[in-house]
């Protein structure tokens, strides 16, 4: 069975139970449940829904403990406040089990509960929030209780898997107990609207798309730098660091948009499996460019080994080996307690093959005259960058923008964050901006070399772009940011 729903058509989901493990953590805090708010506030959720948080029994709280974790999480973390009747509406369909590997009986109660009351045979959505290590378990349990067989699909977050062979064994366990069609393997970064906007961008407007490819086209940077430090974190981000975290997960997926050939329709097969060609096309990760960097003071954070070897940033160059990109570098930059939080796209482009004005201004580095620039950073924006005439007696030329801004084009009122519209996506069985688990294991495959043998890691102070290295790393070209605005 493959989805049939086309992407970008509008759907009501049919009721639903949505079943959020990890319920008390980190991300159903700062994302999923304040996203869940928003879409029941906006009038986005089914008709009839519950929402049943989980977790171990050791973390579990009672239902009236989880509506004001809820509440509280929704107060600081939501665009829509909770007050009112949307907030009593939505807190009433709250509730809370525990379900442990020995003792999964609580929420199997609470689920048989949840559907007699809503009535007919509601979907079932299990949104798997937790540590890697624990998918594999929650995914027999599901499959053990009997919750997986029909009208059920599993949100899985990422990093799907540690390396290959991990995210080979997670994708045999998955498939033991669910069809790939009920599989829904979730990227934020593909629900945000302006990475979706890369997609009408380039095959919507036929000003862009004839130069997006190696004649016109010199560098590509993915650049994700972050304010943020590890935030109480170390538990898991120092098993993971920052190119499992980010780059392996959110850059690649990104740049898969930005790379992939025209898909004949907006089919999820056809996205997925264009988004997966340009995969199968990236190179192996050569360590000779990838620099791996750590932030000074990262071993004395709580929770964090006082040795680690742990990369709070990562740098480094990808190639596509494909007819339209070979020879273009894709530079790839995330990390943690750098000079500014951003989410830029860069596409540099080739210079005129003549320089006749004598005038060229000299203070535009290399490669920086042409450039379309995508800030996919909610609300978002697209800057063409180009040379333009001084007013004046002599031709010389200034560089000039054209700005296209979400929040000045289109009414906000719209928007979705990015686990909100990729919720209702699941909701609706739509597997467009999912990842499929080929494509993943691809990922993990190219990124061996660097798994297996990373180079050391340099320390940078926190608030700067890095170690100098990060510089090198790119030349002749620069970095977009900081300087370029
Ligand atoms: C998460 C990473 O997936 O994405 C975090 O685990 C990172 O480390 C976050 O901070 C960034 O996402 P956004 O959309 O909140 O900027």
């Amino acid at each position: 069975m493959t989805s049939t729903h086309v992407h970008g058509a509008p759907q009501h989901p049919g009721n639903h139970v949505i079943v959020l493990f990890g319920a008390t953590g980190d991300l159903a805090k700062r994302k999923l449940l304040p996203g869940l708010f928003h879409l029941a506030a906006a009038g986005l959720l089914p008709h009839k829904y519950r929402v049943i948080g989980a977790s171990p029994a050791s973390f579990a709280i009672s239902t009236e403990e989880f509506r004001e974790h809820a509440r509280q999480a929704c107060q600081d973390f939501c665009i829509t406040k909770p007050d009112g009747d949307p907030w009593t509406a939505f807190a009433e369909n709250l509730t809370f089990a525990s379900a442990d590997p020995g003792n999964f009986a609580p929420l199997v109660d609470e689920v048989r509960r949840a559907e007699k009351e809503i009535g007919g045979s509601p979907h079932r959505l299990f949104h798997l929030a937790v540590p890697p290590a624990a998918f594999t378990s929650v995914v027999h349990m599901l499959g053990d209780a009997g919750l997986a067989a029909g009208d059920s699909r599993v949100i899985i977050e990422k990093p799907f898997g540690t390396d290959l062979e991990s995210a080979r064994e997670l994708s045999s366990a998955v498939h033991a107990v669910f069809d790939e069609s009920q599989v829904f393997r979730i990227d934020h970064f593909l629900g945000k609207e302006s990475v979706d906007n890369i997609l009408a961008f380039r095959f919507a407007n036929g000003l862009f798309e004839p130069v997006w490819n190696r004649q016109h086209i010199r560098y590509v940077q993915i650049d994700v730098p972050e304010t943020l430090s590890i935030e109480g974190r170390a538990d898991f981000y120092d098993k993971t660091g920052a190119f499992r975290d980010m780059i392996v997960t959110h850059l690649f997926q990104v740049l898969g948009f930005v790379a992939m050939e025209p898909p004949t329709s907006l089919s999820a097969q056809q996205l997925r499996s264009e988004k997966d060609k340009v995969f199968d096309a990236l190179r192996p990760v050569d360590v000779r460019h990838v620099i791996r960097g750590q932030y000074d003071g990262y071993r004395s954070e709580k929770g964090v080994a006082p040795d680690s070897q742990t990369e709070t940033m990562v740098a480094l160059k990808a190639e596509v080996d494909n007819w339209r990109w070979h020879g273009v570098p894709f530079y790839l930059r995330s990390g943690k307690s750098l000079g500014a939080g951003r989410q830029v796209v860069t596409l540099g482009f080739h210079e005129p093959a003549l320089r006749m004005f004598k005038a060229h201004r000299k203070d535009i580095p290399d490669g920086r005259q042409n450039e379309i620039i995508i800030d996919f950073a909610d609300p978002g924006s697209i800057t063409t960058k180009f040379l333009a005439k001084e007013p004046g007696a002599e031709m010389s030329l200034g560089s000039e923008k054209m700005v296209f801004k979400y929040a000045d084009s289109f009414a906000s009122a719209n928007a979705l964050e990015g686990y909100e519209r990729l919720i209702l996506d699941a909701m609706i069985g739509d597997q467009s901006l999912f990842t499929s688990s080929a494509g993943i294991e691809r990922l993990w495959e190219i990124s061996e070399p660097l798994l297996q043998n990373p180079p050391p890691v340099e320390p940078y102070a926190p608030g700067s772009w890095g170690p100098a290295s990060v510089s090198k790393l790119i030349e002749p070209f620069k970095w977009h940011l900081p300087n370029a605005g």
